[in-house]
């Protein structure tokens, strides 16, 4: 495929504005709706939402809270079935005078365990346009919640592992449920692929582990004691305490393979993709038709990750390429920067050579049984892999806060969002972190040798340095800054068909709301990036999806509402429907049904 955008990217729309209204602001043109909201019936037999009377039995089958990664996978031109993940629970904003774990009914626990996960629900194209709506009549013989509580397996080099025994589960092999599934990607097979972010939070007593295992304890940040802010899990399901059950701390932290078309299927945890802080993990070919997943760890001076399988992908053999996730080489990269570190002075200023750029590598960690890292076993680098990284020869470079990596089906350019690290000192900066106290992220583009996903080297820029354009601290790839649209804290990424990136914001810190930008990568329109839309009041952007058809963009509000000292009395948004807030996946289309960016 070759870049079809044209000289704009097929990009006409007029900017939004930077907003701090309780709405979702979509340009001139365009319309949008409510697909579907926390609360909403997942399940045929779920009841209606009723935020007064939530009970667990009923948050089980209904939508699930805080929606985050979405995807697509088609059923015809006019019906779909929409995947997203429920990264984690607010509670308080789901419950009135909640004070805390420690303190919450048992129920309440019980609700949140259950509005973890992930939601299976068919869709279906309002009219001839780019609606989409749930399918609220009929048998849906598709919709699934998937939660905290579900049964999975593990497969891979690490199933079976001493480090994931636990006593309900001597094997290793069975864990339960998945938590905090942030970004995510889909296969090409049709399953979704959905990544355990920061699962450190759902413990208590890291401290009271057995002395050889505190310093993973450690590494992972989990939680020790029993802090105030913590669910307190425990306090209904005893795994979560890790006095008594030290190793189900290492049974979270996996990429999760869930087959949406097989409502009956266990969700797979594929320990041979690494146990890290995942935030995302988009898959493509390599040019032998290798598999290639691309995943970030979304802390501060954490690293990115690719897999690369052992074996090829086979179109239309689906029993093989299901093996393919098991079985392969887990990467970490390291950047090398080309100008003198002194000329990456802090100020943001470009170096002498015009571009924060150079060269990398990926370093290999493990191949099946057989581990990189001195010292640790196969097993160790995948359950503990951030250690893995940390300790591998070659040196890999610590980021600023890796969230979602992708790479544009028609340039080959793989794009990473880093989000963020105003941890970084002026000492720390090097030339793919070039900013000291990064409040607002920035995006770096990755071409590998040859423009073919299994190779081991690549060239790497920063086609955005972000923030106020009017900041001499940022960078918008060398476009005229007075035409591009302010943004903070880039998190997730997606492209349209014509190769453009999308890319929705976290933590806006330009004191205005979080929202979605899409920008041409190629051309003289390179770095032109303008603002498509805002979300509530103390929402973040997440999702985003562009449809094939390219007459719809998804995308999950996740929080509204989410501000220091809201509460169910005293609510920060009311949307979308006027009442308390609720996490929700919204469509928005062209109101005469042109393609997206019209
Ligand atoms: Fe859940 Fe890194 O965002
Ligand atoms: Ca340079
Ligand atoms: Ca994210
Ligand atoms: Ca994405």
């Amino acid at each position: 495929k070759g870049w079809t955008g044209g000289g704009n990217g097929g990009l006409n729309f007029t900017p939004v504005a930077p907003s701090t209204e309780d709405a979702l602001r979509i340009p001139d043109g365009y319309s949008s709706s409510v697909v579907a909201r926390w609360g909403d019936p997942v399940l045929p037999d779920a009841p209606a939402f009723d935020f007064d009377n939530q009970t667990a039995e009923a948050q089980a089958k209904q939508f699930g809270y805080n929606c985050d990664y979405v995807t697509l996978l088609p059923l015809g031109r006019d019906r779909a079935l929409l995947w997203v993940n429920h990264e984690y629970t607010d509670e308080s904003l789901m419950f009135r005078g909640y004070t805390g774990g420690a303190t919450a009914t048992e129920e309440q626990i019980k609700i949140a365990l259950a509005a973890h996960g992930g939601s299976v629900v068919e869709i279906e194209r309002a009219g001839n346009t780019g609606q989409w709506k749930l399918v609220t009549k009929g048998r849906r013989r598709y919709n699934r919640r998937i939660t905290a509580q579900t049964p999975m397996r593990f497969t891979g080099p690490a199933a079976g592992s001493d480090l994931l025994k636990t006593a309900a589960d001597p094997e290793g092999r069975n864990p339960v449920g998945m938590l905090n599934n942030c970004s995510g990607g889909t296969t090409p097979w049709g399953t979704v692929l959905t990544a355990e972010e920061n699962i450190d939070q759902y413990f208590v007593n890291g401290d009271k582990v057995p002395e050889a295992q505190k310093p993973y304890i450690a590494r992972y940040t989990i939680t020790t004691g029993t802090p105030a802010g913590n669910r307190r899990f425990d306090r209904v399901e005893e795994r979560f305490d890790l006095a008594k059950h030290p190793n189900e701390a290492n049974r979270f932290g996996w990429i999760v393979e869930i087959d949406p078309f097989d409502p009956d299927s266990t969700p797979i945890k594929r320990t041979a993709l690494g146990r890290l802080k995942h935030e995302a993990a988009n898959t493509t070919l390599s040019r032998d038709n290798h598999l290639v997943v691309y995943m970030g760890d979304d802390s501060r001076f954490e690293y990115i990750y690719k897999f690369v399988s052992k074996n090829r992908y086979i179109p239309g053999f689906d029993r093989h390429n299901r093996t393919l996730l098991d079985e392969g080489t887990l990467y970490v990269a390291k950047f090398t920067g080309d100008s003198p570190a002194a000329e990456i002075d802090g100020t943001g200023k470009l170096p002498s050579d015009g571009a924060f750029d150079g060269s990398g590598e990926w370093l290999p960690l493990v191949s099946g049984d057989k581990s990189y890292v001195e010292g640790m076993t196969a097993a160790e680098v995948l359950v503990y892999t951030r250690v893995a990284a940390d300790r591998v020869k070659g040196g890999a470079t610590k980021m600023d806060r890796p969230e979602d990596m992708e790479r544009n089906p028609v340039t080959g350019g793989v794009y990473v969002a880093l989000t963020n690290n105003t941890n970084r000192t002026a000492a720390q900066v090097d030339e793919a972190n070039p900013r000291p106290s990064n409040k607002h992220g920035h995006v770096l583009e990755l071409v590998e040798k040859g423009n073919d996903a299994g190779q081991r080297t690549f060239a790497w820029s920063l086609p955005l340095v972000c923030g106020d354009p009017a900041d001499p601290a940022t960078y918008f790839a060398g476009y005229d800054k007075s035409k591009v649209s302010p943004i903070s804290c880039p998190d997730n990424v997606t492209f349209d068909r014509d190769g453009n990136l999308w890319i929705s914001t976290d933590g806006n810190a330009l004191g205005s709301n979080d929202g979605l930008f899409v920008m041409p990568v190629r051309g003289k329109e390179r770095g032109h990036l303008r603002q498509f839309l805002t979300v509530p009041v103390g929402a973040e952007t997440c999702g985003p999806l562009v449809s094939e058809d390219q007459r719809s963009v998804f995308v999950a509000v996740q929080h509204p509402g989410e501000i220091d000292g809201a509460s169910p009395d005293q609510p920060a948004s009311r949307w979308p429907d006027g009442d308390q807030p609720r996490p929700a996946v919204a469509v928005v289309w062209h109101a005469k049904n042109k393609k997206i960016g019209s």
